[in-house]
C-alpha cells in the first residue's frame, strides 16, 4: 500500500471550528442510513405476534419470516461496495432510502405472507447498503482527528434506531388497545409498526441532497475541482487543497483497483487486511448481542419474567446501549480503538459467564431462583453496556478506516456481509440452543469474548489519528 512518508504528516490535522458544525451535519445525515438500520431490523419484533396469528403460520415458518431480512442485508452489503464505487456514495444513499420506503408500505401492505417476504428482503438489502455506505462515507469526508469520533455516529444512529422503534411500537400498541392486530385508521396496529419507517426513510433521501460526495471518491473518477470544494467545505480553506488533493489522488492511484478480485490475495485466498475486517465483523456478533435486541421477550419470559416486564427489559437494555455508545464516543478518539475493544471484550467475557452461571439453575414454578434472576437481568445490562461502549462502536469505525482508499467499499462489503451472515447464524440458532440448553449457549457466547481478546491483541492495528491515506 502507499505511503505518504515523503509529505507533510495528514493524521493530526483538525477541521476548523468553524467547519466542524458542518462537518457533523455532513456524518449525522449520513447516520441517518444507521438509524433505519436500527429501526428496521428491530421493530419487527413488535409485529411477529399478529404476523403469526394473521397468517397462521408456526415458530419455524416465521422465524425464517423474520431472518429472511438478514439474507437480504448480506446480500445488500455485498453488492454496496461495488454499486459506491460505480455511482458514487451519494447516489447510493438514495437508492438505500428508496427501497426502505418502498419496503415499509410494501411490509405494511402485504397481499400474502409470500410477497410481505419479499418486502422484508428488500427492507435487508437497503440495510444491508446503508451498513457499508455510513461507516465508508463518514470516514471519507472526517478530518482524521475527529475521524472515530464522527465514525461513531453510525453506531449512535443504530441505537437510536432500535429503541425509537421499540418505543413507537409501544405507542402503536397502546393505541390498538394493546393488541398487535388492534384496529387504528383501518389498518392494524402491527401494519401501523412497519408503515411508519416510510418517515425516517423520506428524511434519509431528503438529506442526501443536503450533503456533498465523499471527495474520495470525486478524485478516484477525476473530479478534482469538486473535491477541492467538499476538501475546503469540511478541512477549511487554512488547509493546502492541491497538496490535500495530491495526497489522496497518489494514494487512490497507487492502490488496487476495487474489485472483488483485488481483494484475493495472502495464503488464505484474501488479503490479511480483509479478514481482519471479516473477523472484526463476526466477533462483533458471536458475542450473542442481538439474542438481547431481537430475542429478549423470549430470553426473559423462557426464564419465567412476565410478559410486560419483559418489554421493560428491553427498553432498559437499549437505553443502557445509548449510554454505553456516547461513552465510546467521548473515547474513541481519546483512547484509541484497541484499548476500548480489549476493555469490552473483558467486560462482556466477565457479564456473560455471569449470564451463563445465573441460568444454570433448575426452574421452580418456571421461574429461576430469585437471586439467579436478579443476576441475569443484571448481568445482560451489564453486558449491554460493555458492548456498546467498545465493540458496538469501534467495529463500525474500523471497518470505515481500516482499509486502503481503492479497496474500502469493497472490503467493507465483503466484511459487512459476513456480520450479517454471523447475526444471522446467531439469530436462527438462539430458538433451538436455547431449548437445549440457555446456560450452555452463554458458555458459548462467552467463549467467543475471550477469543476476541487474542484477536485484537495480535490481528487489529490502531488507526486512531491516522490519515486514511496511510492505512493499508
Ligand atoms: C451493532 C451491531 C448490530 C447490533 C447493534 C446493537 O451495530 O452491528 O448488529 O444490533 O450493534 O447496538
Amino acid at each position: 500500500m502507499t505511503s505518504t512518508s515523503n509529505q507533510a504528516p495528514t493524521g493530526g490535522r483538525a477541521a476548523h471550528p468553524e467547519h466542524l458544525g458542518r462537518v457533523i451535519f455532513i456524518a449525522a445525515s449520513a447516520a441517518m442510513g444507521g438509524f433505519l438500520f436500527g429501526y428496521d431490523s428491530a421493530v419487527i419484533n413488535g409485529a411477529v405476534e399478529a404476523i403469526r396469528d394473521r397468517y397462521g403460520i408456526g415458530s419455524a415458518t416465521l422465524a425464517q419470516v423474520i431472518a429472511i431480512a438478514l439474507i437480504g442485508c448480506a446480500i445488500g452489503a455485498a453488492t454496496a461496495g461495488r454499486i459506491a464505487d460505480r455511482i458514487g456514495r451519494i447516489r447510493c444513499m438514495r437508492i438505500a432510502s428508496v427501497l426502505f420506503a418502498v419496503s415499509a408500505l410494501g411490509s405494511a401492505l402485504p397481499f400474502a405472507l409470500w410477497d410481505l417476504a419479499i418486502w422484508r428482503i428488500v427492507g435487508g438489502f437497503a440495510i444491508g447498503m446503508a451498513s457499508v455506505i455510513g461507516p465508508a462515507y463518514i470516514a471519507e469526508v472526517a478530518p482524521a482527528a475527529y475521524r472515530g469520533r464522527l465514525g461513531s455516529f453510525q453506531q449512535a444512529a443504530i441505537v437510536t434506531g432500535i429503541a425509537v422503534s421499540q418505543l413507537v411500537n409501544w405507542g402503536i400498541l397502546d393505541l390498538a388497545g394493546g393488541k398487535q392486530r388492534g384496529v387504528i385508521g383501518g389498518l392494524e396496529a402491527w401494519q401501523w409498526m412497519l408503515g411508519v419507517m416510510v418517515v425516517p426513510a423520506v428524511v434519509y433521501g431528503l438529506l442526501s441532497f443536503a450533503i456533498p460526495e465523499s471527495p474520495r471518491y470525486l478524485i478516484s473518477i477525476a473530479e478534482y475541482s469538486r473535491a477541492k470544494e467538499v476538501l475546503a467545505e469540511v478541512e477549511g480553506h487554512e488547509v493546502d487543497l492541491d497538496q490535500r488533493v495530491l495526497e489522496i489522488e497518489y494514494a487512490v492511484r497507487s492502490e488496487h483497483r476495487s474489485t472483488f478480485r483485488d481483494l484475493r490475495g495472502g495464503r488464505f485466498g484474501l488479503l490479511p487486511i480483509v479478514w481482519v475486517g471479516i473477523g472484526l465483523s463476526v466477533f462483533q456478533q458471536l458475542v450473542g448481542i442481538n439474542v438481547v435486541f431481537y430475542y429478549s421477550a423470549t430470553l426473559w419470559q423462557s426464564v419465567g419474567i412476565d410478559p410486560s416486564a419483559s418489554f421493560l427489559y428491553s427498553f432498559t437494555s437499549s437505553i443502557i446501549n445509548i449510554i454505553g455508545t456516547v461513552i465510546a464516543m467521548l473515547l474513541v478518539d481519546r483512547i484509541g480503538r484497541k484499548p476500548l475493544a480489549l476493555i469490552g471484550s473483558t467486560g462482556m467475557a466477565l457479564a456473560l459467564a455471569l449470564e451463563a452461571w445465573a441460568f444454570n439453575a433448575e426452574l421452580v414454578n418456571g421461574r429461576l431462583p430469585h437471586t439467579n434472576g436478579l443476576v441475569a437481568l443484571i448481568a445482560a445490562h451489564v453486558f449491554v453496556l460493555f458492548f456498546a461502549l467498545s465493540w458496538g462502536v469501534i467495529v463500525w469505525v474500523l471497518l470505515g478506516e481500516m482499509f486502503p482508499n481503492r479497496i474500502r467499499a469493497a472490503a467493507l462489503g465483503v466484511a459487512a456481509s459476513a456480520q450479517w451472515v454471523a447475526n444471522w447464524a446467531i439469530t436462527a440458532s438462539f430458538p433451538s440452543l436455547a431449548d437445549w440448553n440457555l446456560s450452555g449457549t452463554y458458555v458459548i457466547y462467552t467463549a467467543f469474548a475471550v477469543l476476541s481478546i487474542p484477536f485484537v491483541l495480535f490481528c487489529v492495528r490502531e488507526t486512531k489519528g491516522k490519515a486514511l491515506e496511510e492505512m493499508g
